[in-house]
């Protein structure tokens, strides 16, 4: 997708699935908003290039959270520019203390890319970037760490991974707190308490109806709290996806062995699949495959899905 100017030289950057998607405030004292995710790092630093901000301009990072498809090029950015990292007091306390757990990193299997946090934004707090200022709403749920950025004068919302269109991110309560998906319901209402035109999620395209959008995920998340074998195999779901797209293809045979390598599957499946290994990846990956999400070609798998 082609950078869209939503506001004057602040770009909205559409990626897919693996990498977040991207805000850049070209102008002097380029800002970036969430930066991918470290292995598709060259398309992201093409795209910072294609509206003309050199990256060793770059002044300031906004992470909207500590997830690796966010935060992905903090530490090489930081490296070529000097700039600042601006995120939620959470996530520089998992910096400062290199906390690979918080961040999921370990959890699925990633190697860290720990960056410097250098500015806390508080809830409320006003953020101004070039002539364009942004309101910090705090989101927790999807991660404990998460903000929002609401531009009053405009009506937009940048709500990152806490309200997407029509589906939603994977809510991991084992590392998020047992109480995260409440918490993500509060982060429901208080994003519905602005006045929006246009939401800009996390991944996805822009979208305009932001209460069919809270609506729907409010509907999921009671899903998942009346049945957690849902919020299991949703985790398996976008974590198998999530995999291929890192990896491109991966052998038939060796990817359920991959997988039980790994701590998130089998402590997804002991804690919320009954225990079940074999069978919930051979379930969920013939449905991938029936619905063409996921392809088999000479013994490899790969994915459709958009990185
Ligand atoms: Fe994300």
């Amino acid at each position: 997708m082609p950078p869209r100017e939503i506001l004057e030289d602040f770009y909205f950057i559409e990626r897919g699935f693996l990498n977040g998607n991207h805000y850049i405030y070209s102008s002097k004292a380029p800002v970036l908003i969430d930066t991918g995710f470290i292995t598709h790092w060259c398309r992201t630093k093409d795209l910072i290039a294609g509206v003309g901000v050199e990256i060793s301009e770059v002044s300031l990072i906004i992470s909207t959270h500590c997830h690796c498809d966010h935060v992905g090029g903090n530490k090489l950015i930081q490296e070529l520019s000097g700039c600042g990292v601006a995120l939620h007091e959470l996530g520089k306390k998992y910096m400062d203390t290199r906390d690979d757990w918080e961040t999921w990193w370990r959890y699925f299997d990633q190697e860290p890319v720990f960056f410097d946090a250098t500015r806390v934004l508080g809830d409320g707090e006003i953020i101004d970037i070039g002539p364009h200022s942004w309101e910090v709403i705090y989101t927790p749920g999807h991660a404990r760490d998460a903000v929002a950025l609401y531009n009053r004068a405009e009506r937009l919302l940048i709500s990152s991974d806490a309200l997407w269109e029509s589906d939603m991110p994977s809510m991991v309560p084992r590392i998020e707190g047992e109480d995260s998906l409440d918490k993500a319901l509060e982060s429901l209402d208080r994003l519905e308490g602005l006045d929006v035109k246009t939401v800009f999620p996390g991944h996805g395209p822009p979208f305009c109806d932001i209460a069919s959008a809270i609506e729907g995920s409010r509907k999921r998340i009671k899903g998942y709290i009346d049945s957690p074998e849902r919020v299991g195999r949703d985790i398996v779901k976008k974590a198998i996806v999530f995999y291929l797209l890192m990896k491109n293809t991966v052998s038939e045979d060796s990817f359920f062995p991959r997988l039980m390598d790994t701590t998130w599957y089998r402590d997804t499946c002991d804690r919320l699949l009954g225990g079940e290994y074999e069978g919930v990846y051979k379930g969920i990956m013939d449905d991938f495959i029936e619905r063409g999400i996921v392809l088999r070609n000479d013994g490899a798998l790969s994915t459709v899905v958009r990185p």
